[in-house]
Order: structure tokens, then sequence, then C-alpha cells
């Protein structure tokens, strides 16, 4: 599927995001393994969501959507009835976690501590990206996993079982990968302590331990002893990963104003407002307040003057699903933007680093691909031409909102990849960029 985006005179409007993608998926698989019933709302949409879910009812677990959630103001709500952590059986055929590389490696996790059989697998991008960083350290736990290409890649076939804690010194920045560990560490003899480089997400602690578990975080370390969970309802923020197009579209057109109510801010994953708020962005975050032990905010960005920036170390996996948006944002700023240490964008649903370069390049801009980033000199100006999404849907949307700030027409290839976290992307982009043209 194609989307043919034209120049804007403006784009203004509210946004109303997906839920939070990272939450949602930590708040079914943990409340399926908890004791007791739970209500998640404003549960994230898209493809990676059929995909977790279809894990986890094929290991047995109870998730439907409910029409009337007791939790006031939910958009889309699911009722899991949690039977506690051994309640989960052998799946009767192989588990297809799709594109989805949350659903990959938090669900090996768990499989690696259930004393039964399973395969799981996923679509031809997700079959290419590294799993040894999860297989190794839950084979030292006790699990025996193999894999394709000498257990490094999917589809992985697990017998899981008795495990016991480790100490694992992490070798990538990767919230996928604590996870992962965390979850085995529920059911591990002794504790389970890992090491970060740099700090990641932090929703599975946050969700863990305001389900009762035995967690602590020191520093950029993480222990989890064994623990049983007790059900938690989850509100469910916007995702800030489908916000930041919204606010890089406000901020680099000259007609901006966009509104996003109820947005995820957790520090570990607000590094886009951090860069955007660095480079001189309009951005106020009004009504702070926590939401279920998320940090949450409405956000109103608007047009501004923009100068160039460095994204590198700490900041990293603070913004690594944002770095294509924010790297066309970087088109839009004065000065010469470097994002360095980013070298993980290459193993990401595409080679974020060469899709988003070659996106832009299209398109006229200044940007230059380097191993473990990208160049950006920014100002100069552009114009529309075609763009592939490369299946990926952070592309996907980074393209869609060049389109609206590029003179004449943009076609995006492969738009349909937005579904993956946000599946009404295209109508709130028209409609947000329904200004007449403006080139
Ligand atoms: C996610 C962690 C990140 C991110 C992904 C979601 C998560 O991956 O890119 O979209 O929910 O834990 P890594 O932890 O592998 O960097």
């Amino acid at each position: 599927m194609q989307q043919v985006v034209s120049s804007t005179s403006r784009v203004e409007g509210v946004a109303l995001l997906p839920g939070d993608k990272s939450i949602s998926h930590r708040a079914a698989l943990l409340n399926s393994i908890a004791h007791g019933e739970s209500h998640v709302s404003n549960f994230c949409e898209g493809d990676d969501r059929e995909s977790m879910l279809r894990c986890l009812r094929g290991l047995g677990a109870e998730i439907t959507k409910h029409s009337s959630c007791p939790i006031a103001g939910s958009f889309e709500c699911f009722r899991i009835e949690g039977r506690g952590p051994y309640a989960l059986t052998e799946p009767q055929a192989v588990l297809d976690a799709g594109n989805s590389g949350t659903t990959m490696r938090l669900v090996t996790g768990l499989l690696a501590a259930q004393p039964f059989f399973s395969v799981i697998s996923g679509d031809s991008s997700l079959r290419s990206r590294p799993m040894r960083r999860i297989t190794e350290p839950l084979v030292e736990m006790g699990a025996y996993i193999m894999g394709r290409s000498n257990d490094s890649l999917a589809p992985l076939a697990i017998r899981g079982g008795s495990l016991r804690g480790i100490e694992h010194e992490m070798s990538v920045a990767s919230a996928q990968v604590k996870s992962a560990l965390i979850i085995a560490g529920l059911y591990a003899k002794r504790e389970t302590t890992v090491h970060q480089r740099s700090s990641s997400r932090d929703h599975t602690e946050r969700m863990v331990r305001a389900m009762g578990g035995d967690i602590r975080t020191d520093g950029l370390t993480v222990t989890v002893r064994p623990s049983e969970l007790s059900a938690v309802d989850v509100r469910v923020p916007g995702d800030i990963s489908g916000a930041t197009p919204w606010l890089v579209a406000a901020c680099c057109h000259p007609n901006g104003r966009i509104r996003l109510p109820r947005v995820g801010i957790n520090p570990t994953r607000s590094g886009a407002l951090d860069v955007l708020q660095a480079m001189g962005a309009r951005i106020r975050m009004q009504n702070v307040r926590e939401e279920d032990g998320e940090p949450v905010a409405d956000l109103v960005a608007e047009s501004s003057d923009l100068s160039a920036t460095e994204i590198a170390g700490e900041l990293v996996p603070r913004t690594i699903d944002e770095i294509p948006a924010l790297a066309l944002a970087a088109c839009f700023a004065t000065g010469t933007t470097v994002i360095r240490d980013a070298q993980e964008l290459r193993v990401k649903e595409s080679d974020r680093i060469h899709a988003t370069v070659s996106g832009l390049t299209a398109l006229g801009a200044d940007i230059e691909e380097t191993q473990d980033g990208m160049i950006v000199r920014g100002g100069r100006a552009l114009s529309g031409t075609v763009c592939d999404s490369f299946g990926d849907h952070r592309i996907a949307m980074a393209m869609g909102v060049a389109g609206l700030l590029a003179s004449g027409q943009t076609i995006v290839t492969g738009a349909e990849a937005a579904d993956v976290s946000y599946p009404g992307f295209w109508q709130t982009l028209h409609r947000l960029g329904s200004g007449r043209d403006g080139s």
C-alpha cells in the first residue's frame, strides 16, 4: 500500500495516541502469570499487539477484549485472568511473534522458565534479528534453547525448567534483554542480577514492583528474586514513540501546533523530548502526573527555530525508536547534527540508519550514513519524492511526516508498515495536515 502525502500550509490539531506498546506488552505478559483478574485499558493497537496476545494465548493465557471496562476513560480494554506463574500450558503449535522483537524476547524469557517444549518464531525481519543476547544468559540459567545459525537466530526451540539465578553483564543497552532475564528471574532459584551499560526503559521493573515482586534497582544494576505476582489494573499512557513524529511535524512546520493528551513521559523513554528541547523546540508539558506508576503529561508542540544537536551515549537507548523522526527534525535545524553510538539501529525492524538516510537523501536532505549513526547538515529544503518504509513502522511514520514538511507530493511505499504500532497513523496525518497546499 502506498500513501500520497502533500505539502500543507498548516499542521494543526489534536492526536489521540495508541497506548504505549512497551507498557501494554508487559501488562499483558506479567498479568498472565500473576494471581488474580486485571484490566488493561488503552491497550496498544496494531500488529505487534496481536503478536504478543497470540503468543500468550498459545500458552493458555486467558485474555479477552472487554467492552465495558471498569477503568474510567478507557479506549480499548482487555481483561486478563491471571492463574499464577505455573498455569501456562505447552503450546500446540509454533508461537508466532510476527514482527515484534519485544514479544520474541520477553516471551522467550518466560518460556525458558516453563517445564515444557515450545518453539517461537516470527516474520523474516524478526528471524534475522540477533537472539544470542537472550539465549546465552537464559541457557546459563539452565534452559535448553536451540536456534538457527548456531542458536543465534529464530526460530528458537526451548525446553525450559528449573532455572538458577545468574549475574549477567549486558553487552548491549537493551530493555528487551533485561526484561527477558527479569521474567526468567521471577522463576529462578536464588537471585538474578543484571548489570546494564546504560539505562534502558524500566517499565518491567516498575510493573513487577507494583505487582509485589521482589526487585531492586541500584544505579544500572537490577536484581530480582523469585516472586509470585499479584495482578494489577493498568491504564496505559499514550505511546511517546507514536507521539514523536507529531512533535517533529509541529516543530518543523512554519505553521504547526499539535496537542497530544496523556503521553507517557517515563524518563527512560523521554529522550526525544530532551533532544527536541535542547534543539530549541517549543514543547510544553501540561498536567504532569503519575498514573499507575508511570509519569504522564499532555504535550503541546509548536513551530520552532531549531538548532543542531548531538545524540550519543546514554541518550541513545532513551531515543532508540525515535531517531528516524529526530533525524528528520535535524534536517530543519541550523547546523550539523551528529548521531553516534547508535549501531543498535542496524538490527531493528530494518537497518534504520540505512533506511533513514536513504529516505531523507531522496527527499533532498544533506545527510550521511556512518557506521554507528548519521550526520545531518540542516537547512536544505526537502522536496517530495518516492520513499520506502523498508517494511518498518518507524520509517513509514518518519517518511510520512517528512512528506508534510517537504514541498510537493511525497509517496510513501510500504505505508502499511505503520499498522505494526499505529493503525490510525495515516488518517491522523491527513487530518493534521489538511491545510491547503503551501508549496
Ligand atoms: C523495547 C525496547 C527497545 C525498543 C523496542 C521496544 C521494549 O528495544 O527498540 O521497540 O519494549 O523493551 P531494545 O531493548 O532491544 O533496544
